[in-house]
């Protein structure tokens, strides 16, 4: 990770933030425990219908490449990415995730810096960096995120492209008055999204039934909408090129829970 250097000092006059809190050094929520079980908890994120679109999507914008993920986690992308030719580089905050990622096949071809995507220096240049699962949300303040932008743009060639994969804040399907929205619900997986509008963060929670044991899990996330990324990938000197609502490229719409953004940095 590295010092504050002169392009963040200028963000964060920008956002007239003290510098401690837009630069603090963000904690992990993905601990050992998380890690050993990432696939077993969100299986539906393994499916192949689900993985092969991304790989796909990322491999025709990375050319010859190479490609920079942030939040490599355990290489749930990076790896199939990286089996169809693609120099893949990660940047982690936990060290855990990283153990698992390394524990697989193919691994080896993979290099990551373990430190905060907003903020970490990785040596050269990408024609790709990407950010997928909704990870820019684990960044909980608009400082950070904004810096993650600016590091990424720090990252890319000229012309290069960065491009995250988000959910659209579920705001409108909240009943008047209400904080919580229910986005999951199995016999063994409850997931629910609890907002607090004046702060644009929402909690989410987690209930699994494993082998007869609760597990519950939170973590806080700084929800943004399409708009603001946009404004943010302007700060950094980069242009919105697409927007699709999935990976196979449907059309964005008022109704797309999600959206695939893709900016370019400009020349
Ligand atoms: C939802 S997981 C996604 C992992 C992987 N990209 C995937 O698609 O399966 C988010 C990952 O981002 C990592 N992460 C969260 N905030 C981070 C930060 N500020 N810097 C680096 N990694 C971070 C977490 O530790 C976790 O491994």
């Amino acid at each position: 990770m590295h010092v504050v250097g002169a392009a963040d000092v200028g963000i964060r006059s920008l956002l007239q933030e003290p510098p401690c809190h837009a630069f603090r050094v963000p904690e992990t929520h993905f601990d050992e425990w998380i890690a050993q079980r990432y696939e077993t908890l969100w299986p539906e994120l393994f499916d192949p219908a689900v993985v092969e679109p991304a790989v796909n999507f990322l491999a025709d914008l990375a050319g010859a490449g190479p490609a920079l993920e942030l939040g490599i986690g355990t290489g749930r992308v990076a790896l199939p990415l990286s089996a169809r030719g693609v120099r893949v580089h990660g940047i982690e905050l936990s060290p855990a995730m990283v153990a698992r990622l390394k524990a697989q096949p193919g691994a080896s071809d993979i290099g990551v810096t373990l430190g905060d995507f907003a903020t970490a220096v990785v040596g050269g240049t990408f024609t790709l960096a990407y950010l997928v699962r909704n990870t820019i949300t684990n960044l909980t303040t608009q400082g950070e995120q904004v810096a993650c932008f600016h590091n990424v743009a720090a990252h890319l060639d000229p012309g290069g492209r960065f491009v995250i994969e988000n959910y659209i804040p579920e705001l409108q399907r909240l009943p008047p008055g209400e904080t919580i929205h229910v986005f999951t619900a199995t016999p063994t997986h409850v997931g629910l999204e609890e907002y607090d509008v004046a702060t644009q963060i929402a909690f989410s929670h987690h209930y699994w039934m494993i082998d007869s044991t609760l597990k519950t899990f939170s973590s806080p996330h700084r929800y943004v909408w399409p708009s603001e990324l946009d404004l943010m990938a302007r700060l950094a000197g980069m242009t919105l090129r697409e927007r699709w609502s999935d990976w196979n490229r449907a059309p964005f719409t008022s109704e797309s829970r999600n959206h695939i953004s893709v900016w370019e940095k400009v020349l």
